[in-house]
């Protein structure tokens, strides 16, 4: 569904891709680790038409490099990145509203739907986002995205931070889109959430691909972890 071929990213001068392939086919899960620096949110950036770009993206089937980023959204890829960029004064519901998709045909996901993924959302419905804890805004960041309909969401880091029981939440929100069949690139430090629910994964050093294939094979891989992973 989406298939990245010799990608390079540039920030001025800085070359910081160096011809990066992957790709995630409908309902895949797909991880994208690697240590800080490694060049994943730039990864993330680059597919999103937010940093200079070279090579090849397509989205089933079809080229989008140098398309922008709201005509990259509308193909039906969603973002969350590693900002939780909440809408601080406006309520949890309104925040959620804001997200939905404009073309007025019904997504595949409703606000009940977000209230049953993070019931803390429901209780909140009518609280300002900006009080809310960096567990509840990252939640309610993810849920944003998804009202927009996206079949794919590209989703930066999402449990950087989080306590341990929101963390196992994250990891369950993750499984629902893969049952209701969106497709999720999901960059990640930890490995644990990131081998639990992935169907493959890639690895990523100095802005390039070192590593693909599935969670099995990266547990067994000790060469990879240790010298890409592990710090
Ligand atoms: N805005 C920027 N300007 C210049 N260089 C940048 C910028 N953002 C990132 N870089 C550089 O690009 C490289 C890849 O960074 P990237 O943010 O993609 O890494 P990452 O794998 O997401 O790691 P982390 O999120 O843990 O920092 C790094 O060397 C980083 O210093
Ligand atoms: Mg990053």
């Amino acid at each position: 569904m989406l298939k990245i071929d010799k990608l390079h990213a540039f920030y001025g001068k800085s070359h910081v891709l160096h011809g990066v392939s992957m790709n995630v086919e409908q309902g895949e899960i797909v991880a994208l680790l690697g240590r800080n620096g490694s060049g994943r949110s730039t990864t993330a950036k680059a597919i999103m038409g937010l940093v200079d770009a070279k090579g090849s993206l397509l989205w089933k089937g079809l080229q989008f490099m140098g398309k922008k980023t709201y005509e990259i959204a509308h193909l039906g890829l969603g973002y969350v990145p590693e900002s939780r960029d909440v809408f601080p004064k406006l309520t949890v519901e309104q925040n959620l509203l804001l997200g939905q998709k404009r073309s007025g045909q019904s997504g595949r996901w409703s606000l009940d739907d977000m209230y049953t993924l993070f019931p803390r959302l429901k209780e909140r419905q009518h609280t300002e986002a900006g009080v809310m804890s960096g567990g509840e805004q990252q939640m309610l960041t993810l849920c944003r995205t998804l009202m927009g309909d996206p079949d794919l969401v590209i989703i930066d880091e999402p449990t950087e931070g989080l306590a341990p029981k929101i963390v196992e939440l994250v990891g369950q929100y993750l499984q629902t889109l893969k049952a209701r069949g969106v497709s999720v690139l999901l960059i990640e430090q930890k490995l644990t959430i990131a081998m639990d629910v992935s169907d493959r994964c890639y690895v990523m050093g100095h802005g390039s691909v070192v590593f693909e294939g599935t969670p099995a094979e990266l547990r067994q891989n000790t060469y990879i972890r240790k010298e890409w992973l592990e710090v």
